[in-house]
């Protein structure tokens, strides 16, 4: 698939047929992720791929408690994207444990402070990772979504993996085929957003 056409119609995908995910795809996917630049080529990112049935249903119940618990604080959206996002951000909640693959993407906890000087912080080299992923995933036909609200749960989370303290947790991206259609999705006009050479 033509790089651009993945990039443009890469997007939130959140309902998922039952169909199980090709272990060579998957591995595709996380090969285009390690591809993704990190500063300094550290490659900080570390994968955690739930596929146990057991496993995915005790993640599925974190993940259902963490949204219900963002839904409580989140400001209300009653304009028709709005609604359109929580239907289906609910939806992925209700049942992320039915989704075959759930893809952890862990950080080291690290300061972005290097004696003293600010040289970005350390998730700056994490989601690129993610990103590619996605759009590998997508180049095959898969959906994903990247999604944090985990993080309300986060330590229930890494507790239930066995992950060392010293992780925490940047993402947490399901990865199935979709039971919908890919399609461009509505963005604000980037022209709107861009200066050239002075803020305007
Ligand atoms: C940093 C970040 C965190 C996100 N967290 C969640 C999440 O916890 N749950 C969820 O369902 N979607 C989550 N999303 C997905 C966004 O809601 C989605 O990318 C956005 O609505 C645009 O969707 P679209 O590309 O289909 O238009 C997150 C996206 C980003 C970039």
């Amino acid at each position: 698939m033509d790089a651009l056409e993945a990039i443009m119609t890469t997007r939130a995908i959140r309902r998922f047929t039952d169909e199980p995910v090709a272990d060579e795809d998957l591995w595709t996917c996380l090969r285009a992720a390690q591809q993704a630049p990190s500063g300094g080529n550290v490659q900080p990112t570390r994968y955690l791929v739930v596929t146990d049935p057991d496993l995915r249903a005790e993640v599925g119940k974190l993940y259902r408690s963490a949204f219900t618990r963002y839904t409580e604080v989140a400001p209300e959206r009653t304009d028709a994207a709005g609604v359109r996002i929580e239907r289906s951000a609910n939806h992925l909640a209700e049942h992320l444990a039915t989704v075959p693959v759930i893809v952890f993407f862990l950080m080291p906890r690290l300061p972005s402070l290097v004696q003293g000087i600010d040289i970005g912080p350390v998730h700056a080299s994490v989601y690129p990772a993610v990103q590619n992923f996605c759009l590998a995933a997508r180049a095959l036909g898969l959906g994903t979504t990247l999604t944090t609200v985990i993080r309300v749960h986060q330590a229930e989370t890494l507790d239930l993996l066995g992950v060392p303290d010293r992780w925490e947790i940047a993402a947490l991206v399901p990865l199935g085929h979709p039971a919908g259609k890919f399609s461009v999705a509505a963005r604000r006009d980037v022209a709107e957003l861009t200066s050239f050479n002075r803020w305007s």
